[in-house]
């Protein structure tokens, strides 16, 4: 009875879209002028043989962030990680699941599970319509990922079967979020500046679980070492970077155009292929060929940067179009809302999103040429993105500055922030640093 209610709640929601996504940013938002972290603290929390855990802000309760570092195969990677942050992976997984099936879905609207997923989950409950959809994608899934999570399952403790599902979440939700890639005129030093918001459910348990996974694998020839902006536990990527200067962007797109054509559900889940870039490719060809060749399923809009040669690309993704977009081509083409800058590739919130991208493209322009401060004073905070957390990364410059939510434990006292991520202070990674992290020796 609950799901059935869940489903038609649903379905009368999106009849009832507008074909443009609705809400807007405040227009009194605040720049955000507070001064970004430029050397966080990090202590050493515990370590392997394969791995290290620090704590990043670790004077600051409610700035302190996880730094997870791996070396090893896949699955001794997946092994540390497990061992490390066995009671982290289940209180993360446990929590996320309770959170999915205790609530009604319609108190989930920040998820945006779109309709064939909710019919699933009707007919069949949500555990089958998870691992439907893992079967779903099983063939197309590079099998070094479920040697990882057999690892993470090993060394914690926690059930395979939770892990597995809850990796399934991305490809089954949609994320709002926005991107911008700019060079040349556009920036301060004319690299590559790239934005990566990510606007998706700060009501769960994924704001408490922040944590910055490093893959150091200089000793295996098939692939690059690489970090992931993400949860504890988590090995499908959103966010990040790797050590060839190359970074991700994502959006999930809620109102498409029909160029995108039909979605499927048979393919690499978006996750997974966002990973395979960044621990596959070092150069900015090779991610492109790997988006085009891959099985693609649901309708996102990728980003992919490459701050060797001040590359950038939005890609329109789905199974039936690959579509590669840049600032002499912007899509979808609409001079009010959707106005081409020179050297900036840009998009708020979603393909259609009118009110978003028209303030993301009014503060571009107001603060050519861009550098990460004034893309975080400004660009950011005033088109407000970027909820749970945000990457600049500035890797000709090997920087990265990262913020994320609030955490639930954080009552605020110990600050005057906001709770989202664009209202709050910003971390600077020194990424050379970060991947020249020695291994523990034991
Ligand atoms: C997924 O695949 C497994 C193994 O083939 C099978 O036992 C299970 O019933 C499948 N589940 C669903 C929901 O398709
Ligand atoms: C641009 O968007 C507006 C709505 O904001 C719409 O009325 C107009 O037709 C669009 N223009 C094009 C070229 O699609």
């Amino acid at each position: 009875m609950r799901f059935l209610s869940i489903a038609l709640t649903l379905k009368y929601f999106s009849t009832a879209h507008a074909a443009y996504c609705s809400g807007s940013p405040d227009p009194d938002a605040p720049p955000n002028t507070l001064p970004t972290q430029q050397n966080p603290t990090q202590q050493l929390l515990r370590s392997v043989e394969n791995g290290a855990v620090y704590s990043a802000n670790s004077n600051s309760d409610s700035h302190s962030f996880l730094i997870t570092h791996l070396w090893g195969t896949p699955y001794e990677q997946g092994f540390a990680h497990g061992t490390m942050m066995a009671s982290e992976i289940s209180d993360f997984f446990t929590s996320t699941y309770e959170y999915l099936g205790d609530a009604l879905v319609e108190e989930l609207p920040q998820l945006r599970f779109p309709e064939w997923f909710l019919d699933l989950v009707v007919e069949k409950g949500l555990d089958w319509a998870l691992d439907w959809t893992a079967n779903a994608t099983a063939e197309f899934t590079a099998p070094e990922f479920f040697d990882e999570l057999k690892g993470i399952a090993d060394g914690s403790g926690v059930d395979y079967a939770l892990l597995l599902r809850i990796h399934m979440l991305p490809e089954a939700t949609k994320g709002a979020c926005s991107m911008i890639g700019a060079a040349d005129t556009a920036t301060a030093t004319s690299n590559l500046l790239q934005l990566r918001a990510l606007d998706w459910d700060v009501d769960g348990p994924f704001k408490d679980h922040a944590n910055l996974i490093v893959y150091h694998n200089d000793n295996d020839p098939d692939r690059v070492s690489w970090a992931n902006i993400a949860w504890t536990g988590f090995i499908g990527s959103v966010t990040g970077f790797n050590s060839q200067k190359m970074s991700i962007s994502e959006i999930g797109v809620t109102f498409p155009d029909d160029t995108f054509g039909k979605e499927s559900r048979h393919g690499i889940p978006f996750v997974n292929l966002l990973r395979d870039v960044l621990e596959k490719e070092s150069t900015f060809q090779g991610a492109d060929n790997r988006i085009t060749d891959a099985d693609r399923t649901c309708n996102l809009i990728l980003g992919v940067g490459d701050a060797k040669t001040s590359q950038f690309n939005a890609v329109q993704y789905s199974a039936d179009v690959v579509n590669f977009i840049t600032s002499d081509n912007l899509l979808p083409v609409n001079d009010t809302w959707h106005a081409p800058i020179t050297d900036i590739t840009y998009f708020g919130m979603d393909w259609l999103c009118p009110a978003y991208s028209e303030v993301l493209h009014d503060q571009l322009v107001a603060n050519v040429p861009l550098t990460p401060a004034n893309m975080i004073e400004d660009v950011i905070a005033i088109t407000q993105t970027g909820n749970l957390h945000i990457a600049v990364y500035d890797l000709a410059e090997n920087n990265v500055y990262l913020s994320f939510a609030r955490k639930s434990s954080d009552d605020g006292k110990n600050d005057r922030e906001g709770d989202m991520a664009f209202e709050r202070t910003f971390t600077r990674i020194d990424t050379a640093a970060l991947f020249s992290t020695p291994q523990p020796s034991e």
